[in-house]
């Protein structure tokens, strides 16, 4: 499966967003990824539908919502021009709520993933009939941190179980991490700091793709 490199825009200078979106657009970037955080599901506030209209890109934006209620966001990012939105796991336990929630959002002409947090084992996640699972290896809330590479086993046992599935994983992937995730099976690497703080950003992004 080919690796996409997926750049959120976390960590990006937010007074000059437009440019910086057209600068890992240059420099390689396959997704754009957008932080949504609601100061309750995590404990930190970011961006919202209404902070990004104008923006354009020839991406896709991808939308990791990080909040407690995130059927109620989604026409809002659908209108914005989302390519794929994926909710937490853990922000919507049921079964019958997940799949009514991805059936939601692809309906609305996205595809879904279901996100789990670094301690929360795969069986959280209750339907596979879905676009991409998303591992995180942070506690959601805030880009800069460490690693967790406990997530490593969980992360090869759905590659095992589910040869197709599209793996995302977020929080902490560097030119250290990355080849790590690939190994375990992940095929969608997002990164905030890595990407938005390296000197030459088109060289970091061909270093994450790297097997
Ligand atoms: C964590 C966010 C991540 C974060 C990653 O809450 O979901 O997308 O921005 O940041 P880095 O790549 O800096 O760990």
């Amino acid at each position: 499966m080919k690796i996409l490199i997926t750049a959120s825009i976390l960590a990006a200078d937010l007074g000059h967003l437009q440019e910086e979106i057209e600068s890992v657009e240059k420099a390689g970037a396959d997704w754009i990824q957008v932080d949504v955080m609601d100061g309750h599901f995590v404990p930190n506030v970011s961006f919202d539908a209404s902070d990004l209209k104008g923006i354009r890109t020839k991406l896709p934006l991808d939308i990791h919502l990080m909040v407690t209620n995130p059927a109620e966001r989604i026409d809002a990012f659908v209108n914005l021009g989302a390519k794929h939105i994926t909710f937490h796991a853990e922000a919507v336990p049921k079964e019958k709520d997940q799949i009514a929630l991805v059936k939601m959002i692809r309906d609305k002409g996205c595809t879904a993933g279901i996100a789990i947090n670094p301690e929360t084992h795969q069986d959280a996640i209750h339907t596979m009939d879905l676009d991409m699972v998303l591992c995180m290896t942070v506690h959601p809330g805030f880009s800069g941190q460490k690693f967790i590479a406990d997530v490593l086993p969980k992360m090869k046992e759905i590659r095992q179980q589910h040869p197709d599935v599209m793996i995302q994983v977020d929080g902490g992937i560097d030119e250290k991490t990355a080849p790590l995730c690939i190994a375990a099976g992940a095929t969608n690497l997002v990164s905030a700091s890595a990407i938005f703080q390296a000197k030459d950003r088109a060289k970091m992004i061909a270093k994450l793709r790297e097997t």
